[in-house]
């Protein structure tokens, strides 16, 4: 009889953004970043993994479609939560015999959004995968470095509300792990909005080879990690802990900016924003210098989508103007259409 465990993960989303490996295999990054863990019941993955003696071997499914287990990722973490068991096993904990940790597995993981739309599917995804697992083979400790080892993003979803991922030295990554700043509990007035701009499936550059490229080309993306990012950490970390949303707000579209220029200072150059993203970015500061206030941020990923972060009282009248300025039958009525609005709390 096989043993079953169904978990999910919420997609987390940077405001001082990760951009570039110092170890390619055990995913390090060449600076820290921060994001905001989104609420439970929206823009998630759902993993189920069953073991069984009976089965010959690992297998997964990603939205029903077989995929190749053999993929490096997924193996790294397999063998990390493998080595975890097997560790508490020879420690002694004779309860553990039963667990069945060599047994194969059989995964199951479902996206409730578009995936590889620049909407982090892979952090989502591999951390579910890495916390579902763990269930399964009953491990338990500090999982967001198994979970880098999948997709640097993702250990930022092994924690709820504000969490930073900490660059860290060494050179076997133990001490590159997540850390929560603050819970979800934290600043309940938070919102997130995310504007689809475009329902592609499949963004031109992916970030993994993107941020290759950008390594290996761009002085600006050395100068932002090393100057620039830095102090942005310490003084995001405060403007989290303070709930100053002005401070927040702007250095988080200053971070996205930076991001999106070390992906012009790329070469070949990347492109991640549209036209149309960069039109909100437009209204987004006509909104905020009209008010006199900054009452609205936008952040882009590795794709044209917006987030917003704005505080609650203000989405109502925030996404009028979104209507006003993109009137659904302008983009094929799929501008605003399934606006999701999260919760932070
Ligand atoms: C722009 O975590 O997807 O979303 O580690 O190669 O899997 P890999 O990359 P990934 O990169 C995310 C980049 C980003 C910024 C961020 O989420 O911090």
């Amino acid at each position: 009889k096989p043993n079953t465990v169904t978990c999910t993960a919420p997609v987390n989303i940077a405001v001082i953004k990760y951009w570039g490996k110092r170890n390619e295999e055990l995913i390090l990054p060449i600076n820290s970043s921060l994001s905001v863990t989104l609420h439970q019941d929206q823009l998630k993955t759902t993993t189920t993994v069953a073991t069984s003696r009976s089965f010959q071997e690992d297998r997964i499914w990603l939205n029903g479609k077989e995929e190749d287990i053999t993929h490096p990722r997924l193996q790294s973490c397999l063998r990390e939560i493998r080595r975890l068991a097997r560790k508490r096993r020879n420690d002694g904990d004779p309860a553990l015999d039963s667990m069945g940790f060599s047994h194969k597995v059989h995964i199951c993981s479902i996206n409730d959004f578009p995936t590889a739309a620049g909407l982090a599917s892979s952090a989502a995804g591999f951390a579910c995968l890495v916390y579902t697992l763990s269930r399964v083979f009953d491990v338990e400790g500090e999982l967001s470095g198994i979970a880098r080892q999948g997709s640097g993003s993702a250990c930022r979803s092994m924690y709820g509300g504000f969490v930073q991922w900490i660059m860290g030295q060494k050179d076997d990554g133990k001490d590159s792990l997540a850390q929560q700043v603050a819970p979800e509990t934290h600043w309940p007035e938070l919102r997130v909005l995310v504007l689809v701009v475009s329902f592609a499936e499949r963004k031109p550059v992916g970030s993994t080879s993107g941020m290759q490229t950008s390594v290996q080309t761009s002085r600006l993306l050395k100068h932002r990690a090393e100057s620039v990012v830095p102090g942005r950490m310490v003084k995001m970390i405060e403007a989290v802990q303070r709930k100053d949303f002005t401070a927040f707000a702007e250095l988080t579209m200053k971070d996205s900016n930076q991001f999106h220029a070390t992906c012009l200072d790329t070469y070949p150059p990347i492109f991640y924003l549209s036209s149309v993203s960069q039109q909100v970015i437009n209204l987004v500061h006509r909104y905020n210098r009209h008010y006199g206030e900054t009452r609205v941020a936008y952040t882009f990923d590795a794709g044209p989508n917006a987030v917003i972060y704005m505080l609650q009282q203000h989405v109502p009248e925030f996404v009028q103007a979104v209507q006003h300025f993109f009137p659904p039958e302008s983009n094929g009525g799929q501008f605003v259409k399934g606006l999701p609005v999260n919760h932070v709390a």
